[in-house]
């Protein structure tokens, strides 16, 4: 059965940081069959190259790709705004606590499950998740994706040493427990896994080692880890990797860096650190909610994007502070602002769609409304609150439409969300 949805269909031709906002484009109709997006266009050519497809009128609100969150830890959902601590003390305090939790597989599967309707809640539609050191937490979110549909990238976070008893694995053993989660789940209908060393100072330099040569053997994984979140942390590697030459060094001497590497928060790089990610096209993942929240940084959007970086948006749940893309485009915004460089409308909206789905390598499946591509969207209500609807009521264009609703817009906004191609209940 196809379904045509009417509204104003929102789409990128481009990327508005190199080509502006006239990268965007708005159709009326968008035309779905079969999990995919069948065409785009004009209502009324639709409905003549669909005759039989169930129409959904959606009036004035968006029609836009779903949105993809490039870096979150689904486990840390419980403790989502735990107050006053920086990255080590709070890692220590809350995140590590609840990790130990995970031990459970009955704990993994109510947050896995959890996680998923509070995000698809918020018109996120595909996420790319740390689990922790047990495997079941893999297997739990992965059954819950697979179970709604779902594209998403998950991994089992390795950890051997600086975490507590209870949470470390060794270099031996995330090896093979990551090789058998790999089997298990890559390209299993929309599931991928990736390899996720958690970051340089919970691992030695033989798990780093270790976890190199499985992705080197299984090149069509994504990696993941952390990078340069904090000046603290940066310390630590140093005094942990006194023969590096800098903290990307202690994941590039060991295999960790590569095109397909995702690389978390980013913010007090090195021009060698720059100019080396540049040159593999790694991604780059801002989380801007997080690094505020946390007091790590401002991270370089404006100068990263211009020296031509692969860069994506996430939340990072729970050290993110919200689990909505529209709050973390807001962030994001803010970011900009305190660096000199306010992002566009278009700008966040891509970054949250397109430049999350680029910096997973899968902008050819996600991210964006055209034909051939997943049917993964959600619906947008430009005037879901009072504030907001008083705020666009001067609204000339698209941008200057959806604005307040990036700035103010919550679960409220999100009419309606569809995951390959089927309308998903909330
Ligand atoms: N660095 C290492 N682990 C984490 C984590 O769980 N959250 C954040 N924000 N940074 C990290
Ligand atoms: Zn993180």
């Amino acid at each position: 059965m196809a379904d045509l949805l009417l509204g104003q269909v929102l789409s990128f031709t481009g990327d508005p940081f190199l080509d502006g906002p006239e990268a965007a484009r708005l159709d009326g109709a968008v035309l779905l069959e079969a999990g995919r997006i069948r065409a785009v266009g004009q209502a009324d050519d639709l409905r003549r190259m669909a005759p039989q497809a169930r129409v959904t009128d959606y009036g004035r609100a968006i029609i836009s790709a779903g949105f993809v969150d490039a870096h979150v830890h689904y486990p840390q959902t419980a403790i989502i705004a735990s107050w006053g601590k920086r990255l080590i003390d709070w890692l220590n305090s809350y995140t590590f606590p609840e990790e130990m939790r995970f031990a459970d597989p009955a704990y993994a599967e109510e947050v896995a499950a959890r996680y998923l309707d509070l995000t698809l809640a918020h018109g996120t539609t595909s996420v790319c998740s740390y689990a922790t050191i047990h495997p079941e937490s893999v297997d739990a979110l992965m059954a819950a994706a697979q179970a709604r549909g779902q594209r998403i990238w998950t991994g089992k976070t390795c950890m051997d040493r600086n975490a507590p008893e209870g949470l470390r694995d060794t270099p031996q053993s995330a090896h093979d427990d990551s090789a058998a989660l790999l089997a298990r789940w890559h390209g299993v209908d929309r599931l991928s896994y990736v390899i996720t060393p958690r970051f340089s100072p919970t691992s030695t330099p033989d798990q780093l080692a270790a976890l190199g040569a499985l992705w080197a053997a299984n090149p069509s994984c994504l990696m993941q880890t952390h990078l340069s979140e904090q000046l603290d942390e940066i310390e630590w590697v140093r005094g942990l990797y006194p023969s590096a030459r800098d903290y990307l060094d202690t994941y590039e001497a060991f295999g960790l860096l590569g095109k397909g590497g995702l690389y978390g928060h980013a913010i007090h790089l090195e021009p060698r650190e720059k100019d080396r990610l540049r040159e593999v096209d790694a991604s780059l993942i801002h989380c801007p909610t997080s690094n505020t929240f946390i007091g790590s940084g401002l991270f370089d959007m404006g100068g990263l994007k211009a020296a031509g970086h692969r860069i994506g948006l996430a939340t990072d749940t729970g050290g993110g502070s919200s689990f909505s893309m529209l709050r973390t485009m807001a962030a994001a915004y803010e970011v900009g602002q305190l660096r000199g460089r306010p992002l566009h409308p278009s700008e966040l909206w891509w970054l949250a769609t397109q430049g999350s789905a680029r910096a997973l390598h899968a902008d050819h499946q996600i991210g964006n409304i055209a034909a051939g591509m997943e049917a993964d969207l959600v619906v947008i209500d430009t005037a879901s609150t009072p504030a907001i609807t008083q705020a666009t009521a001067r609204a000339d264009t698209l941008w200057q439409a959806l604005f307040p609703t990036i700035m103010m817009g919550d679960d409220r906004a999100i009419r309606a969300v569809w995951i390959a191609g089927k309308l998903h209940q909330r």
